[in-house]
């Protein structure tokens, strides 16, 4: 495995590995690797022969008085999992490296519109032209045949669909299961922020989703099953829910009571100060007789 930082050396790597006919995947991350970032490189060399993994904590993609500067880095503890993982390439550029200061300017460049200011861009003003402007970069940077991103960001991968289908036609979206504690807390780089006890307390949010889950089982229209996840946040103070909503995944937007058919359930929860975000899958069914 290599451990690259500027964009020369990795183009050099990448540019080698496909004249030896080598299919190229590409899985973007912040670092602070878990088992959920370290299967997404499985998926990768399942898809490719090649991995390249980044690891770049993006400024853009940080609203002000965000985790922008405690957020964890851990390159090399981040280097050994990825070389258990049987990775090609580390890309650990500086934010100079991605935002030259003549080529792309140190602002977001990348608009996600109107569904960018929903949900997570409600909360996080910014946060997906920042997301989407650095991983436009980097698929230019990485050129790669597969980009490898994780359904534990829902809403994330809706507005990376579209700029793949926009500006990287050539490029395969792959989207990876979300990988979850035995608890069922779903991994996260900032679960680490959380006590043990406020860890314990997380776990409300993924029953909340599974709550959601068996009631549409159950064939109860959306809002009902809405209010099955809410009732569990009712009973744990110590999370503050900020929204569960149910949306069409294809177009990210809540769903009406007359929706039938495959949905998302969306969560975000504050605990101990730490934002936390879930989602989970769900089919909506006509109500039992
Ligand atoms: P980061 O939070 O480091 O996540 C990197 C990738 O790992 C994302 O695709 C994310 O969805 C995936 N991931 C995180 N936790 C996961 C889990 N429990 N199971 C499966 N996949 C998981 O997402 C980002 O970084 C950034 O926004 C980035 C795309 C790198 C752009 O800066």
């Amino acid at each position: 495995m290599k451990l690259v930082h500027t964009a020369s050396e990795l183009n050099l790597l990448v540019a080698e590995a496909k004249a030896e006919g080598k299919r190229v995947a590409f899985v973007p991350t912040m670092g602070a690797l878990h088992e959920g970032h370290l299967r997404l490189v499985d998926l990768a060399l399942e898809q490719a022969d090649f991995a390249v993994v980044s690891i770049f904590v993006n400024p853009l993609q940080f609203g002000e008085g965000e985790d922008f500067d405690r957020y964890p880095r851990t390159l090399e503890a981040d280097c050994e999992a990825l070389e258990a993982r049987n990775c090609d390439v580390v890309f650990a550029p500086s934010a100079a490296e991605v935002y030259p200061p003549d080529g792309t300017p140190g602002k977001a460049t990348e608009r996600a519109g109107i569904i960018g200011a929903t949900f997570e861009g409600a909360a996080r003003p910014g946060h997906f032209d920042g997301m989407l402007t650095v991983v436009g970069r980097l698929l230019q940077l990485v050129d790669p045949d597969v980009a490898i991103f994780g359904q534990k960001d829902a809403q994330q991968v809706f507005m990376v669909r579209k700029l793949i289908g926009a500006k990287f036609k050539d490029v395969e979206l792959v989207v990876a299961p979300t990988v979850r504690e035995q608890s069922g807390l779903a991994l996260s780089s900032r679960n680490r922020y959380l006590t043990p006890s406020q860890r314990e307390t997380a776990v409300v949010i993924s029953k909340a989703l599974r709550a959601v889950d068996f009631a549409a089982k159950h064939g109860l229209p959306a809002s009902f099953c809405i209010e099955a996840g809410n009732t569990l946040f009712a009973g744990e103070p110590e999370a503050k829910l900020e929204y569960l909503a149910v949306v069409d995944p294809q177009l990210f937007k809540p769903v009406t009571d007359k929706f039938k058919g495959e949905a998302l359930v969306i969560v975000a929860a504050e605990v101990g100060g730490v934002r936390l975000i879930d989602n989970q899958t769900i089919e909506i069914r006509e109500q039992d007789a």
